[in-house]
């Protein structure tokens, strides 16, 4: 039958008489940029995320905006995993910063805190660890260290993730939110947002993402126009009342992926490694590892069950980044899941029958 990796009419149907009066009351008002509309969601991403919020034009922009905010020496490094969006990387690279990368746990894909440690130097001014998938990147004792370099979290696929008594937001100075349409907040467009909890770096992000104007005409800095625009706030004010939910069964679906891919004996036999399972993440990506990947992707596109690399080639062989001089082997673990790693469908409205479908397709290929 087909199971999509995504299915947004599915979710729109679940929100839309709200979203369409939202959407309504902006066309009424004909305020598109900035304004109440955004403010409001402000709020309420503020009250959600217990940060600061400014809402800008996209997660690329609030990457790049979180290292300008900083105020980074030019040609400091600025240290990340190599297996990311490529706007982790090249927010750094644009900023007149050097991206340098450190290796990954194998487990959760995530920075590891040992290969972090080693990376860091003397030209180390800031840390930008991603929680990729939706999942917290755990490095222990590092972010409450009184003497790190300044952390950006990537959270661009983790809002409303957590470790602890702590979500995503609440570990660095600044974080970085997207709301691409695949995100689990998801607009109807480009937008994002930065959190941070210090009202000077608030300040400033406000004056960049319009032009370094705190007044109409009164550029006391450089900026540049990095707005969230009215239409985009309102919806994922809408949204945002969901995403709760959303996570919830995220989490569901993954917990009974890992029981089914358990039961088929897909795990035991070493032919396909699961997501360990983590009650505070969101699930973005259900992520597994599967041996001849791109042979089992094609197996599995012929049979309608979409799947996706996240990512084919890690960003240390990007050839934008040749210059930087890093080679094939130099992060073996992130290279490793390069070649491994196959998305699987985990949207909110999947099916208990669908799920089983993707995996009665895994044990079928393997001949289980
Ligand atoms: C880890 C990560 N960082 C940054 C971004 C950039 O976000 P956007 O597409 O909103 O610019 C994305 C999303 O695509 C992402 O997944």
């Amino acid at each position: 039958m087909g199971v999509p990796l995504l299915d947004l009419k599915a979710q729109w149907l679940t929100y839309k008489e709200e979203a369409k009066a939202a959407i309504d009351r902006v066309l009424e008002s004909q305020a598109f940029i900035l304004g109440d509309e955004v403010k409001a969601f402000e709020r309420a991403l503020s009250d959600y995320t217990g940060s600061r919020a400014v809402g800008v034009s996209s997660g690329t922009d609030a990457l790049l905006l979180a290292l300008w905010a900083l105020g980074l020496h030019p040609g400091a490094e600025v240290v990340t995993t190599p297996f990311t969006f490529f706007a982790t990387a090249g927010a750094i690279a644009r900023m007149g910063l050097r991206p340098v990368f450190a290796d990954i746990d194998p487990q959760t894909l995530n920075l590891d805190p040992k290969a972090l440690l080693a990376a860091i130097s003397h030209k180390t001014e800031a840390v930008i660890p991603v929680h990729l998938f939706g999942r917290i990147c755990d490095l222990g004792d590092f972010y409450a260290a009184p003497s790190r370099p300044r952390v950006i979290e990537d959270a661009a696929q983790a809002i409303g993730a957590s470790l602890g008594q702590k979500q995503a937001g609440q570990f660095g100075d600044l974080t970085a939110l997207s709301f691409f349409p695949s995100k689990n907040l998801g607009g109807m467009g480009d937008g994002g947002a930065i959190l941070c909890s210090d009202e000077a770096l608030e300040q400033r992000l406000r004056r960049l993402r319009v032009h370094g104007a705190e007044k109409r005409y009164l550029h006391q800095e450089l900026g540049g126009n990095f707005r969230l625009d009215a239409l985009q706030a309102a919806v994922l004010a809408v949204k945002l009342k969901h995403l709760d939910r959303w996570s919830q069964v995220r989490r569901r679906h993954a917990q009974l992926y890992n029981g089914l891919l358990e039961e088929k004996g897909l795990l035991s036999r070493g032919l396909i490694a699961a997501p360990p399972y983590d009650p505070g993440a969101v699930f973005n990506q259900y992520v597994i590892r599967a041996q001849d990947r791109d042979a089992l992707k094609a197996a599995l596109d012929a049979q309608g069950i979409g799947t996706a690399v996240y990512y084919p080639l890690c960003l240390h062989l990007q050839p934008c980044f040749a210059h930087l001089g890093y080679g094939p082997g130099d992060f073996p673990l992130a290279e490793a899941a390069s070649r491994e790693v196959l998305a699987l469908p985990v949207y909110p409205e999947l099916t208990e029958a669908q799920q089983a479908e993707v995996v009665d397709a895994l044990a079928a290929f393997y001949r289980i």
